[in-house]
């Protein structure tokens, strides 16, 4: 069952996965994009079932019937931006579809009509007509919405065709314009008329009284008028009554202040909720406009003040003054003492603003971008109803000025104070900020770590990108409510820890200088959902490695990974983005450094103890040990001492029970004879009052040659063994080979205990005389062992001379 659902589920998705790329190919399929292409014609080659073609910004003349008539799916046309002189709706006589015609910023000067029935969007606008390009087939199309037109002259009869159309938008651009009938745009029936006049001519202001009475968003650009006030025609009376517009919006205004003034009056009168006017310059001479009043009553601008209109939005941007010797203390007022809700003046130079008189209804304040003061709205206990207040882009220096103003802002939730000049020194002063605020953005100031103690209580997003802050100070900021912090661009060496934050979700640390981020942050602060800490000049380190593992077992919290994280440091690394970027576990994990080691020092610890139990090195190093105390004592001894070192031509090793044997067969039969053997055994020959040891050392030592009686009872004796070492020992050390081994009885190897590995070794090599069990041998024995031994011993007299023992040839090798 459930394998069949996910068979199911599987199919689905994989379907929805190809028709997705069906629907993006197709749609792509259907475009054909030849803007800019330099064209002078339509190419021949674009797919018959194109449903959008983009012909702008070409060089194209003329359009012909060919040229179209097999895109019978066109929907959208654009061929603004070319040459066309002349246009003949005809061309389009068979492009049934289409419902989007752009011809603006052409050079057409003349139509020849046609009923193009589903068209939506007709733009004729930045032509070259002289009258309107008004036809009587235009009043056939019914789903006409948007119509742009260009003329040099309006005519009160040229939208008789249209105006029973519904239309939503229509635009015109007024070029080189000679001639406006009044009432002429009155007739139409528009949601919004948007009106470009030429930007080098006195405004028609007929035209905006007109436009005021017919659609419901009027926006006129290009509002000039250098012509004196006196000729300036004001709007009548009647105008009042017919006025349709909400929404006003004039861009690149020039007029004198007394024009301003009174089509301001006329808004401040009409049923209009909202003005923006951009780029507005206002020229002198500043006289109040008593004698020409648009209405008698209301002849001074402290009248404009009380006005209780309808305005709810007034939104002046960019705004340039050039009235010199200007009391601005007017205008403060004027807008101070507004009853509107939303106020914008922005970018209008303005150094000061008035604290209202009565209680404001301002919900919305932006001045930015202006050059107020600490002094704003100082003590003002008149914005009881401000919410959002945005003093971006101005001169405030003191924070704990700033916090006092808002203390009396019972309803402010945002104030933008970003790109100020903005410090706090953290003196005794105590900040009041308005317990209301919710959202404060401090960014772009010249804050440092003192800020945290001056910051609203409930804050729940914080902006403090781009100043100077070096520590986020621990236990001293307590902000409950703090969800989001933005600390980017600051001098951070760490990140802050949550514990003043409780409720911190979102925390952007990104451009700080943080090297290793503490790990401890996850712990610190389990409730941050995203932590945004890119662009740090990271130190690849194990630290580092240990939070970025963290980091991804807590779930991968980190914003712009991995692209924004790189290593900067060391030097070698700089440039590796971090998620590239390992060190062996070993290098890093202390624990397992230290258990490695521990293993290691026990296997080392294991290896000794098998070396000293099985093949007993701490007897070796004891013997080595004894050799050269004892090597060292001779050295020490008198010089004559040296010339008794060579008494014996050979040293006879064995086991006291083979001594029967040495004593019956083998000392007789060497001392016996011309070439008489010299011999030193322990019973005879050892002086009392040394150490065994030290004996057999100095036997060795005086005897060119060491015998050895081999026999399961010498591998059973531990002294035998000693003699066998240093014998070798000496073999070795001097370089000459001095063993002779006697082979008494034949010894099984499972009998030579392992640790004897030396013995092992000489026996393996067979490198001994057999002791023959037949007499007739014997003889023969006898013979080899003196030959083996034979060297000419010096007389004892003559013992004080250096002795050089002559090369020796190696005697062991004897063929058996
Ligand atoms: C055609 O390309 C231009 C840029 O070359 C682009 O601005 C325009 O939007 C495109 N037109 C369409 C219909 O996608
Ligand atoms: C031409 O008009 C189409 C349809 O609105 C639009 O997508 C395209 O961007 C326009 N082309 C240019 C260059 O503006
Ligand atoms: C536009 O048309 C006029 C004549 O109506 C002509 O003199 C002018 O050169 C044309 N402009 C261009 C760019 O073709
Ligand atoms: C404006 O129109 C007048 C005629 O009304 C004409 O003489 C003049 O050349 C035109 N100027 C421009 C820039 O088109
Ligand atoms: C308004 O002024 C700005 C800045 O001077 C300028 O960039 C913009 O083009 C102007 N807008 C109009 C409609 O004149
Ligand atoms: C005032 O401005 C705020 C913020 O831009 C907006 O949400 C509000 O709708 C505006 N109020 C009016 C009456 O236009
Ligand atoms: C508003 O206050 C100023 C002083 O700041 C005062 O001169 C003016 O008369 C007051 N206006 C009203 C209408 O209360
Ligand atoms: C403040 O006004 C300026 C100019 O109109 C505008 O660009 C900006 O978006 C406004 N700020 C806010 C936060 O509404």
């Amino acid at each position: 069952m459930s394998s069949l659902t996910n068979i199911y589920v599987f199919t689905w998705a994989f379907t929805f996965t190809l028709c997705n790329n069906i629907q993006s190919t197709v749609e792509d399929e259907f475009i054909a994009n030849y803007s800019s292409s330099s064209l002078t014609y339509v190419p021949k080659i674009i797919p018959a079932h194109t449903q959008v073609l983009d012909l702008s910004h070409n060089r194209i003349s003329g359009l012909s019937i060919s040229e179209f008539i097999y895109f019978s799916d066109l929907q959208v046309l654009n061929i603004s931006h070319n040459i066309i002189t002349v246009l003949d709706f005809s061309v389009f006589i068979f492009n049934e579809n289409l419902e989007y015609l752009d011809l603006s910023y052409n050079n057409i000067s003349k139509v020849c009509c046609l009923t193009l029935a589903y068209l939506r969007h007709l733009d004729l606008s930045f032509n070259k007509f002289t009258a309107l390009p008004m036809c009587q087939e235009f009043g056939n199309m019914f789903h006409l919405e948007y119509l742009g037109l260009s003329a040099t002259m309006i005519r009160r009869s040229d939208f008789r065709y249209i105006k029973h159309l519904q239309l939503h938008t229509v635009f015109l651009t007024l070029r080189n314009f000679s001639l406006y009938e009044p009432q002429s745009l009155t007739v139409l029936t528009t949601r919004n008329l948007h009106i470009v006049f030429a930007a080098n001519q006195n405004f028609i202001f007929p035209l905006l009284y007109d436009g005021m009475s017919t659609s419901e968003n009027l926006k006129i650009v290009n509002l000039i008028y250098t012509l004196s006030y006196k000729d300036f025609p004001a709007p009548p009376l009647m105008l009042l009554k017919k006025i349709k517009t909400t929404a006003l919006t004039l861009e690149a205004v020039d007029l004198q202040w007394a024009i301003i003034l009174q089509i301001f009056m006329l808004i401040w009168y009409s049923p209009m909720e909202h003005l923006t006017v951009r780029n507005l310059t206002f020229r002198g001479p500043l006289e109040e406009p008593n004698e020409y009043a648009f209405l008698p009553l209301l002849s001074s601008v402290e009248q404009l003040i009380s006005l209780d209109g309808s305005m709810k939005t007034l939104t002046l941007e960019h705004v340039r003054n050039k009235v010199y010797y200007f009391n601005q203390e007017i205008l403060y007022r004027q807008f101070s003492e507004m009853n509107i809700a939303n106020l914008t003046i922005s970018d209008a130079y303005m150094p000061h603003m008035l604290c209202p008189n009565r209680t404001s209804s301002f919900q919305y304040l932006n001045f930015s971008r202006n050059a107020l003061t600490d002094e704003l709205f100082q003590n003002c206990g008149t914005l009881m109803d401000l919410k959002l207040l945005i003093l971006q882009k101005n001169k405030f220096e003191s924070l704990y000025k700033v916090s006092f103003m808002t203390s009396h802002m019972k309803s402010l939730k945002y104030l933008d104070m970003s790109s100020n000049l903005l410090r706090h020194d953290g003196a005794d002063v105590q900040c009041q900020w308005a317990e209301s605020l919710t959202e404060l953005d401090l960014s772009s100031n010249q804050l440092a770590d003192a800020v945290f103690e001056c910051l609203p209580v409930n804050v729940k997003k914080l902006g403090l990108q781009n100043n100077q802050i070096s520590n986020v100070p621990r236990g001293m900021v307590q902000l409950e409510s703090l969800e989001e912090l933005n600390l980017a661009s600051n001098r951070l060496a760490d990140l802050p820890g949550c514990s003043g934050f409780p409720s911190l979700q979102f925390l952007n640390i990104e451009m700080n200088s943080i090297l290793t981020p503490s790990a401890e942050f996850f712990r610190s602060c389990p409730g941050v959902r995203e932590l945004q800490a890119g662009h740090n000049p990271f130190k690849c380190s194990c630290e580092l490695q240990a939070f970025i593992r963290l980091e991804r077992r807590a779930g991968g919290k980190l914003f712009g990974w991995p692209a924004a994280y790189v290593c900067e440091y060391p030097e070698g690394l700089r440039g590796t983005e971090l998620k590239d970027f390992h060190l062996s576990l070993l290098a890093c994990n202390t624990t397992l450094l230290l258990v490695t080691a521990l293993l290691l020092t026990l296997v080392l610890v294991a290896a000794v103890a098998f070396l000293c139990i099985y093949l007993d090195v701490p007897w070796y190093v004891r013997m080595t040990w004894q050799w050269t105390q004892t090597k060292r004592r001779a050295w020490h001894s008198p010089p004559g001492g040296q010339g008794a070192v060579l008494q014996f031509h050979a040293f006879i090793s064995y086991s006291e029970r083979d001594s029967l044997w040495v004593k019956n067969e083998l000392i007789p039969n060497l001392e016996k004879g011309e070439g008489c053997v010299r011999l030193c055994q322990h019973e005879r020959n050892f002086i009392p009052g040394k150490s065994i040891v030290e004996n057999i050392i100095n036997c060795i030592e005086k005897s060119y040659k060491s015998i050895f009686v081999l026999s399961p009872n010498f591998v059973q004796s531990e002294w035998c063994h000693y003699e066998l070492y240093f014998a070798h020992h000496k073999l070795f050390s001097e370089n000459s080979n001095s063993l002779i081994l006697v082979l008494l009885e034949p010894i099984p190897p499972y009998l030579i205990p392992a640790r004897y590995h030396k013995l092992k070794a000489l026996m393996a090599k067979r490198t001994y005389l057999e002791w023959p069990k037949e007499r007739s041998k014997r003889a023969l024995f006898w013979a080899n062992l003196r030959a083996a031994i034979s060297i000419n011993l010096p007389i004892s007299s003559e013992a004080n001379d250096p002795f050089q023992p002559k090369p020796f040839y190696d005697s062991m090798i004897l063929p058996l």
